[in-house]
């Protein structure tokens, strides 16, 4: 019996997990997805491409590999379609290798209505939600009554489906929500749910699995199988910066509950964490930079959300959140991704530990939404040289090297790859 590997993120998302994930796919048989939903953009670059999956996988790409959105996803049919959609148009028929957990819960049209409508109520303690219906269909799910995949097929699937639209509107209307002038892509919510409802045909062109039993049975043939996270570890609905989280657990622990498989199976934890920094929504950053140096990294590193297009907030590394991550997530592998965002810094600092009311700290303090953080810097000379090319660890420039020996030291944990370009050739294993 083979173990399970898993891919997540170290930060709060966007790290690059995408792309990693398509670069290791020819590597193993099965990629699979194990929670968060349309709120995740992964973006893809090859031959002069880019590619941004939310609900699917990201080793599509490889048709010869088998792609499963496990229990633990949300997925909203329309969003689902308009995926399938797009890689259709570049050639890929992912009927053939796409299969989805009848577990998996749906995003209704009124989990997003609801969405809205709770970031609303929230007033200035916004989550900075991407809105695609997340918070609502989880909380369903824990409530014991939401709808999943494979209760589309069943004859009363219609009447549940009005019984929760329902309850949502009679929600909306506790909160002052105006449902009238609500919209989705500039639709009412009637004439999203129209598309939503015609959607469901597509989603039910995919084989609805067992997921459970094809994920162990998998291992039990020794094929390898790799876990993609969504969002990331400081996004986690338990250790994240709660509230201000995805409403998941994004961690390895959530591998076992988002596609039943036991913590025995767990074999290498890859974490991705850029070289800098970066968060997008509201919530704490102690590592935030508010100055020109914070601009460049979000225009070098085109830092604009692959699902929301906005502007990502940016800052140095942060070395107590990383350890914090690599603890939690029993990381065995480090991906560093994007130090190429940096090459023309004079400098590159990083975070090693914290002051919290005046004490020095190595943990993520439980005050850390509501007390003041002050990062205690490093500084290290910058490496002014393209990195383009490069195919050896060792070629990497010697200052560059000492940095993320630094990030590597102060991790805990050996950085196993190093990626400098958005595009899947560039990744440099060590
Ligand atoms: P994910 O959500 O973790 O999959 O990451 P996103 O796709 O949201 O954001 C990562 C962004 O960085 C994407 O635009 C990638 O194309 C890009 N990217 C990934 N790795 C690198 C890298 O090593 N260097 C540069 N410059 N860009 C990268
Ligand atoms: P990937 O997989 C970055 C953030 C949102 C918001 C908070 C809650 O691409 O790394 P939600 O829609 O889940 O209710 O939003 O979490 N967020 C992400 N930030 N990358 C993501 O996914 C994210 N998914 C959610 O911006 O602050
Ligand atoms: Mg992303």
């Amino acid at each position: 019996m083979t173990k399970i590997d898993v891919l997540l993120g170290l930060q709060w998302g966007d790290e690059g997990k995408g792309k990693i994930v398509d670069v290791l796919t020819p590597g193993y048989d099965v990629i699979a997805r194990f929670q968060g939903g349309p709120n995740a953009g992964h973006t893809i670059e090859f031959g002069g491409n880019k590619h941004v999956l939310h609900i699917i996988p990201s080793g599509i790409f490889h048709q010869e590999k088998i792609n499963l959105i496990g229990n633990g996803v949300l997925i909203e049919p329309r969003i689902f379609k308009q995926e399938i959609e797009e890689l259709e148009k570049k050639g890929i028929d992912a009927t053939r290798n796409l299969y989805i957990s009848k577990k998996a819960h749906l995003i209704l049209p009124s989990h997003r209505m609801m969405d809205a409508a709770n970031e609303q109520a929230k007033g200035n303690m916004k989550i900075g939600s991407t809105l695609k219906g997340i918070g609502p269909a989880y909380t369903d799910k824990i409530a014991r009554c939401g709808l999943r995949v494979g209760d589309t097929l069943a004859e009363d699937f219609r009447e549940r489906y009005i019984m929760l639209k329902e309850q949502h509107l009679r929600m909306a209307q506790t909160l002052g929500f105006d449902v009238t002038t609500f919209r989705i892509d500039g639709l009412t919510l009637d004439q999203y749910e129209a598309q939503w409802m015609e959607s469901l045909k597509t989603l039910q062109r995919f084989r609805f699995v067992n997921s459970e039993y094809f994920i162990n049975q998998c291992l039990r043939d020794d094929k390898k199988v790799l876990a993609e996270g969504a969002q990331a570890m400081m996004l986690d609905i338990d250790f994240g910066t709660y509230p201000f989280v995805t409403s998941s657990n994004t961690i390895t622990a959530g591998v076992c509950t988002g596609l039943g498989v036991a913590p025995t199976a767990i074999g290498r934890v890859m974490g991705i964490t850029k070289a800098y920094c970066t968060r997008v929504g509201a919530g704490p950053f102690p590592t935030e930079l508010f100055d020109e140096t914070g601009r460049r990294l979000c225009e070098l590193g085109h830092e604009y959300g692959a699902t929301t297009g906005r502007p990502r907030r940016c800052g140095w590394i942060d070395m107590p959140a990383l350890r914090y991550a690599c603890m939690i997530n029993g990381v065995t592998d480090l991906f560093v991704t994007k130090p190429d965002v940096m090459n023309d810094f004079d400098q590159v600092c990083m975070c090693t530990a914290y002051e919290v009311g005046g004490q020095r700290t190595d943990e993520i303090p439980f005050e850390y939404n509501t007390m003041p953080i002050s990062p205690v810097w490093q500084s290290f000379d910058g490496w002014h040289q393209s990195l383009e090319g490069i195919s050896a660890y060792d070629d990497l420039p010697a200052n560059l090297r000492t940095y993320l020996a630094a990030v590597e030291r102060q991790a805990g944990v050996r950085i196993a790859a190093v990626s400098i370009s958005p595009d899947r050739k560039d990744v440099i294993f060590r």
